[in-house]
């Protein structure tokens, strides 16, 4: 399984899209397409991480990345372990360090982390033996999301570079928002984000970022319009009047969609709030939204970066194309 054309990946753990080069950016989206193959056929299996110990840990609800975080670990061969605040310690007053002491002393390979509060899957993999993946930490990071929407928008348009990327909603609270900057900054795209004033965050063009009030503007000729969920659950007190007047203003419908490009690809991380920031025709348009691919992606794009990150390699899958 070996090849020649192997490069090394100089990274343990992926804590944000920060650490990465644009050329590792785009190997791993490489291999991420060579995955989807083998993940839309019948027989998805490969010993890549057989023998290998995966554990999600997981101190904040999700449906979709932990899900595939465990696809993705069971489709390399390795055993995947899940923990949730529920069914752990946490509940009875063990902190983060002391859980993950415990767990490394089980020798994982892998530990993927959501958490709260920022910096957490940091501190997690300066007490550890194994790699971490930041699966979300607070408001800070999300570098797997941002991945699969990479290689979601590359798959449909065939290059990043040059296009206007439209991030809109509440970017003071997405760590979705965070990675994706980065990502399309190093990638050569234009970012703006479309936020009410009290939903972006201070001095949010020093991310070199455009910054626009109105959706109108904000979405004029824009390439991809990427909808974010009002994180309610990271809010103290109001950021917004009323839902109602929230969606007239900044949710998308067919009207303010109207001034992006014709063919402008509709995504989401999910989950969706229909009718808040997203408008139901729009969010279910089988040509223009690619929410769907974006959770195919996912399992994909979390087999690359496990692989890479396991075997500090970046390696095609080869016998995924070849089978
Ligand atoms: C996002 C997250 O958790 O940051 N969801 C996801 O990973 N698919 C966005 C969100 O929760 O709104």
């Amino acid at each position: 399984m070996t090849s020649a054309d192997a490069k090394p990946f100089p990274h343990r753990h992926l804590l944000g899209i920060e650490h990465l080069s644009a050329d590792e950016i785009s190997a791993l989206l490489d291999h991420s397409d060579a995955y989807v193959e083998l993940n839309r056929r019948p027989e998805k299996k490969l010993n890549r991480l057989r023998g290998r110990t995966l554990i999600n840990l997981f101190f904040e609800t999700s449906t979709r990345t932990k899900t595939s975080f465990e696809l993705a670990g069971k489709r390399l061969g390795a055993d995947v372990i899940n923990m949730s605040v529920e069914g752990s310690a946490i509940k009875k007053g063990e902190t983060l360090i002391d859980t993950a002491m415990t767990l490394n002393a089980m020798q994982p390979d892998a530990m993927v982390i959501r958490h709260p509060d920022s910096g957490a899957a940091d501190l997690l993999s300066q007490k550890v033996n194994g790699s971490v993946i930041n699966a979300g930490d607070g408001s800070h990071a999300h570098p797997t999301q941002a991945l699969l929407d990479a290689v979601t928008i590359r798959r449909r348009l065939g290059h990043l570079k040059g296009l206007t990327v439209a991030i809109c909603g509440d970017i003071l609270h997405s760590r979705v928002a965070r990675s994706n900057i980065q990502l399309f900054g190093k990638m050569g795209a234009l970012v703006r984000v479309v936020a009410p004033p009290t939903l972006l965050p201070a001095s949010i063009e020093r991310l070199g970022v455009e910054v626009h009030n109105d959706m109108v503007a904000g979405l004029k000729d824009a390439d991809i319009v990427m909808m974010l969920r009002l994180q309610t659950e990271r809010m103290k007190g109001a950021f917004v009047p009323s839902i109602r007047e929230y969606f007239r203003y900044y949710g998308l419908d067919r009207e303010k969609l109207a001034h992006a490009k014709p063919d402008a690809l509709i995504m989401h991380p999910g989950p969706m709030n229909r009718g808040v920031e997203i408008d139901t025709e729009v969010a279910d348009d089988i040509n223009r939204s690619v929410i769907r691919e974006q959770v195919e992606m996912g399992v994909a794009v979390r087999m690359a970066c496990l692989d890479a990150l396991v075997h500090q390699k970046l390696e095609r899958p080869t016998d995924v194309a070849a089978a």
